[in-house]
């Protein structure tokens, strides 16, 4: 039965976690401080510590209600990560040993980020670090406390008292005084019927005799307490006069206490809070003297030279002391958040003041006070200023001036995120630019021709780079992101297509363009077929290009003319060039020259159906007259003649023009004739062999040719002349134009000469000229958009 106890009571102690004060190191620390003993815990992910006082009666759970009546103040300081209880040296339940040595005996209940509950058994002695003061004022966060040397009573005289009030508080306790101790609170002129402690603690006003001293505490804004205004500073003020009757004196303590009510201010700069010198209603101006006034921070005061150097000021004047502290000055805590993405940040500091005076009674009074001070929280708005130089050809930007805790993150510009190191692996410039006063600033460069940059022609000469960008930043240690959003333009002004200036020569036309900067906007095309070196040399074309500018020669007949009014003296050749966007392959620069030629022979055959050939009659044997040659039909007469050469133009559907289909090519053919006028009586026969033929032909691609109302081909004929022979050798081998390659020199062949035909179409087609926008780039040619010419010489 016994064991069976043991046992379980050992059960018992296992399953409580009562830490030792061992595993409490790091944890929790105690801090002997001049008034009172500080217990800080470090928090740790975990939720805000509870408190139990221990003496030998027994536990105390230290709440919010009861804690500031019996000396005990809890404070979290978020900032820092601890939660901190103070207890006053006269706290409740605190070991007192003739009031220089003091013992706690406390557990800390935790629970940590898990859930998990533990306890710690803490305990400390401290010995008083200060002398007590013969009377000392502390106003803590949630209590006002005052004690008095309790060896040196008031013992009163009848002297030299001299104020009304107090006169009459101690009229009062002389009439009233018996033999157990009694107060009475003097509230604005008023005094207060005679309370016994008892009755008095029942309204919050707690006393307590230590071994040398006579205490009052009470929390703020208890009934007997009055507010006034001290100097222009609002004060709690609480007076009480303890007395009690012993044989023939009456002992009579004055406790009296005021704390400052100064929410205090920021004033942009600073925050402000004052506290009265003269801190007791009963003092006079002329009989106070100030012996030190100092401040500190989280219940320590500081050096003077400390503070100073810190920034902070400390000013009296008119009655009063002004404490400035500077925004974000060493000893507070600047906090930032982002709200409603803005970066928001607010400074707090938990001052601690004291003022050593002596009384009108020449004894030393310690005033010491506990106060919060903290700014309203004040947005920052990124500023962004356009440092872009449009020499430069990037765009820079500034963003500033954030905080130290703000770090860049990304960058997203026009849509695309890049983070720091991507952006600097493409080619952007991130700078950060430290100030001297703690803030910093970004400064990005993104170059106008960079991918990201969104580049257009915005009016006629007029060139247009657009970067919108995004700033993502994080503040430190937290995940707490917010953006910013700016865009940048920047306009390059004359910028203009590649243009073409065009000389007309005797063998063709030269083109020339000089280099300018933005020409690499543009695709330079004949027609739908983009101008590179290699295109040049197919088409026959002899093309220059180095770092000043471009020489174009196209000789004459090589593809991409366009041959118009032709008459048997000349004709003109128009040629062009086009500058087209190479995004949206918009053409906008069109480059046209027009020159004339004199003519020798040519055919063309019109997408109208339409023959135009000029022929000499004359180099073949036997030779033509040229004004009485005909066609098949014999009514159709040359329109025009010369001594050597005929220009017939006539309908492909008319004259006696024959068609036939071979290879997928509509072909169309007719003969110019010239029959010798038949002499009926001398020569008889007239041989065929005597007459002069020569075959003109058209071919179109068969697709291209619709014949329903009249002859329309979407893409102009393809033309040769020949000798005519019987119908299909005379196809067979056509008169061709040379083949491009042998079109070097200036002059164009003039003896028609037969050849094979050459393989490469573009030697025999000439595209010249395009009304559509041509999208493709693809060098075959497309019927359904292009003219096409044949070109004999
Ligand atoms: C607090 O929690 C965060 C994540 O929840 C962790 O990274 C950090 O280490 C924790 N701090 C401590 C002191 O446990
Ligand atoms: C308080 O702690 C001290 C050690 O610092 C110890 O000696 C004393 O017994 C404890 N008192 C109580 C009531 O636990
Ligand atoms: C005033 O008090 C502060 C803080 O205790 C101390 O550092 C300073 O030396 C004192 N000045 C004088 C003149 O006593
Ligand atoms: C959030 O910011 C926007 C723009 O700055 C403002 O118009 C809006 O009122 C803000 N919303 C809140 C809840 O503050
Ligand atoms: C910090 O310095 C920068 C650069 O001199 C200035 O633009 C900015 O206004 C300063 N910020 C503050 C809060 O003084
Ligand atoms: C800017 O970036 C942030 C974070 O990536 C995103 O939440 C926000 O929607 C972006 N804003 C715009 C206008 O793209
Ligand atoms: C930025 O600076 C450039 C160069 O000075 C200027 O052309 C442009 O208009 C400015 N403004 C914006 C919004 O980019
Ligand atoms: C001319 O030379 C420049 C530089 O080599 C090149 O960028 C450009 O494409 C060339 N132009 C043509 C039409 O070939």
């Amino acid at each position: 039965m016994y064991l069976e106890f043991s046992l379980a009571l050992f059960l018992f102690l296992l399953s409580v976690k009562v830490r030792t004060e061992e595993m409490a190191k790091g944890v929790i620390e105690l801090d002997c401080r001049e008034r009172y003993l500080a217990v800080q815990v470090h928090l740790n992910n975990g939720s805000e510590p509870h408190f139990k006082a221990i003496d030998t009666i027994g536990v105390h759970p230290i709440t919010k209600e009861y804690g500031p009546g019996c000396g005990y103040t809890y404070e979290l300081f978020c900032e820092i990560g601890i939660a901190e209880l103070k207890a006053s040296y006269f706290s409740c339940h605190t070991g007192n040993q003739g009031d220089v040595e003091f013992t706690f005996n406390f557990s800390v209940i935790m629970t940590d980020q898990h859930g998990e509950e533990a306890t710690y058994a803490v305990s400390k002695a401290c010995t008083l670090p200060l002398p007590w003061s013969p009377r000392e004022v502390i106003c803590e966060m949630d209590y006002m406390e005052v004690h008095v040397d309790g060896a040196v009573p008031h013992v009163s005289t009848g002297g030299t008292v001299m104020h009304q009030q107090w006169d009459d508080g101690i009229s009062s306790a002389y009439t009233l005084a018996s033999s157990g101790w009694q107060l009475i609170f003097l509230k604005e002129g008023q005094t207060s019927a005679d309370l016994s402690l008892d009755e008095a603690r029942e309204q919050g006003y707690r006393l307590h005799f230590t071994p040398g001293r006579v205490l009052l505490r009470m929390p703020y804004g208890k009934p007997l307490s009055h507010d006034s205004l001290v100097n222009g500073v609002p004060v709690e003020v609480v007076h009480a006069v303890l007395f009690s009757r012993q044989r023939w004196t009456v002992v009579i303590f004055d406790l009296v206490a005021a704390c400052s009510k100064d929410v205090g201010f920021f004033d942009g700069t600073s925050l402000h809070w004052q506290v009265p010198i003269v801190m007791f209603p009963l003092s006079s101006h002329t009989d106070f003297e100030t012996k030190n006034i100092s401040i500190g921070v989280h219940g320590t005061l500081l050096d003077p030279q400390v503070t100073a150097d810190r920034g902070y000021s400390l000013s009296t004047g008119k009655g009063m002391v002004d404490i400035g502290i500077p925004y974000g000055a060493e000893g507070g805590h600047r906090q930032s958040f982002v709200l409603n993405n803005t970066y928001w940040e607010f400074y707090l500091i938990y001052l601690y003041y004291e003022g050593v005076f002596m009384d009108s009674f020449h004894t030393e009074n310690r005033h010491r006070h506990t106060k919060v001070l903290m700014t309203q929280s004040l947005p920052h708005v990124p500023i962004t200023i356009n440092q872009t130089v449009i020499e430069e050809r990037a765009f820079t930007l500034y963003m500033g001036n954030f905080p130290s805790d703000v770090v860049l993150m990304t960058v997203t510009l026009n849509g695309h995120e890049f983070n720091l190191v991507e952006a600097t692996q493409h080619g952007y410039t991130i700078v950060k630019a430290p100030h001297a006063n703690g803030t910093h600033a970004y400064i990005i460069k993104v170059p106008f021709e960079d991918p990201m940059v969104l580049k257009s022609y915005f009016t006629e000469g007029v060139l247009q780079y657009l970067l919108s960008v995004n700033f993502t930043f994080n503040i430190m240690l937290q995940e707490n992101y917010f953006f910013h959003l700016t865009s940048l333009k920047a306009r390059i002004h004359d910028v203009y297509p590649p243009s073409f200036s065009g000389l007309c020569q005797e063998h063709g036309i030269v083109f020339k363009l000089a280099h300018e900067e933005f020409h690499h906007m543009w695709d330079i095309t004949i027609g739908n077929n983009l101008l590179t070196e290699q295109y040049a040399v197919r088409q026959g074309y002899l093309m220059a290009n180095d770092s000043q500018g471009i020489l174009l020669d196209v000789p004459l007949f090589t593809p991409g003319y366009l041959y118009e009014d032709i008459n048997l003296n000349q004709f003109f050749g128009t040629f062009e060039i086009l500058s087209r966007d190479a995004k949206t392959l918009e053409i906008q620069q069109h480059s046209v020259k027009r020159c004339p030629f004199p003519t020798t022979e040519l055919i063309e055959c019109s997408t109208g159906g339409v023959m135009t050939v000029v022929a000499s009659v004359v180099k073949s044997i036997p030779k033509a007259d040229p004004q009485r040659t005909t066609l098949l039909d014999t009514t159709c007469k040359p329109k025009e003649t010369d001594e050597t050469r005929v220009l017939f133009e006539f309908d492909l559907t008319t004259c006696g023009t024959r068609m036939k289909v071979k290879n997928d090519l509509m072909i169309f053919e007719n003969t110019i004739m010239f029959e010798q006028e038949p002499f009926p009586s001398h020569r008889p026969v007239i041989t065929r062999d005597t007459t002069f033929r020569l075959a003109v032909q058209c071919s179109y691609p068969v697709e291209a040719v619709n014949m329903d109302v009249a002859f329309a081909s979407s893409v102009p004929g393809r033309g040769s002349v020949g000798e005519a022979r019987p119908y299909e050798t005379a196809l067979a081998k056509p008169i061709m134009l040379p083949a491009p390659e042998a079109v070097t020199t200036a002059s164009v062949p003039i003896t028609p000469r037969i050849k094979t035909p050459p393989t490469q179409r573009p030697a025999k087609f000439m595209r010249v000229h395009s009304h559509h926008s041509a999208k493709s780039q693809s060098s075959e040619p497309d019927y359904r958009r292009y003219k096409w010419r044949m070109i004999h010489s």
